[in-house]
């Protein structure tokens, strides 16, 4: 299995430093090129390399940490995205309830990576939290995790776990995906796992 950020921002960089911590190898890529990041992502160690768009989107693992309207670009990128799991940890801050239509945002990634399996997590804490180290107060932070497909949200909770968090599954995105989308209980929630 392995992974990409698309992303080099808050949420992106927060990540890589999980995965560099974690040891796990992953590539991060953003519109500009790995040029843009290579010194940062030098700073994090090995496991983590910058990598053209095309080149990240390679992966069985996509993670998006781009804002939610940038996810179609990326879509349009191959007609068929089966195989992949895509990870949304998107929120849609700034994205009119005209532009949802009603649908979970998660669902509208699903129309978009055609034959993905999508899972929404990653999304919950501010980016200033998901950099820190996940183990806390002799527990970990919860890190809550939906999808429609039990298999892809299983290894996504397991990659989750790896990181360093405290997976939750919430079950499926009507349900639990609403759980941590914006104005859901969940989303925020700073919560530490003991035991
Ligand atoms: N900030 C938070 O605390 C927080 C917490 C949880 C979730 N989120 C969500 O996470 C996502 C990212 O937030 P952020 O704060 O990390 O944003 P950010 O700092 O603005 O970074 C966005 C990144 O997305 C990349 N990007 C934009 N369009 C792209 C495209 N078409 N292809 C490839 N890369 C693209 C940008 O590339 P360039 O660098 O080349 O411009 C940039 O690296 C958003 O959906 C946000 O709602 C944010």
């Amino acid at each position: 299995m392995n992974y990409s950020i698309i992303g080099s921002g808050n949420v992106g960089m927060a990540l890589a430093g999980k995965f560099a911590r974690a040891g796990i190898p992953v590539g991060m890529a953003n519109t500009r090129g790995p040029d843009s990041v290579r010194e940062l992502v030098a700073q994090l160690g090995g496991s983590v390399t910058a990598k053209h768009l095309n080149d990240a989107l390679n992966a069985d693992v996509i993670i998006l940490a781009v804002p939610f309207r940038a996810h179609a670009a990326i879509a349009e990128l191959s007609e068929d995205w089966e195989g992949k799991i895509i990870i949304d940890a998107m929120n849609t801050y700034g994205v009119t309830p005209e532009e949802l239509a009603g649908q979970a945002s998660t669902d509208i990634v699903a129309s978009s990576f055609v034959n993905a399996r999508v899972v929404k997590t990653l999304n919950q804490l501010p980016a200033r939290l998901l950099a820190l180290d996940p183990a806390e107060d002799g527990g970990r932070r919860v890190m809550f995790v939906s999808g429609n497909d039990e298999t892809a949200t299983s290894t996504v909770a397991e990659l989750v776990g790896l990181l360093g968090f405290s997976p939750i599954v919430l079950g499926k995105i009507a349900e639990g995906g609403a759980l941590i989308s914006i104005g859901g209980p969940l989303i925020l929630q700073n919560l530490i796992k003991k035991g």
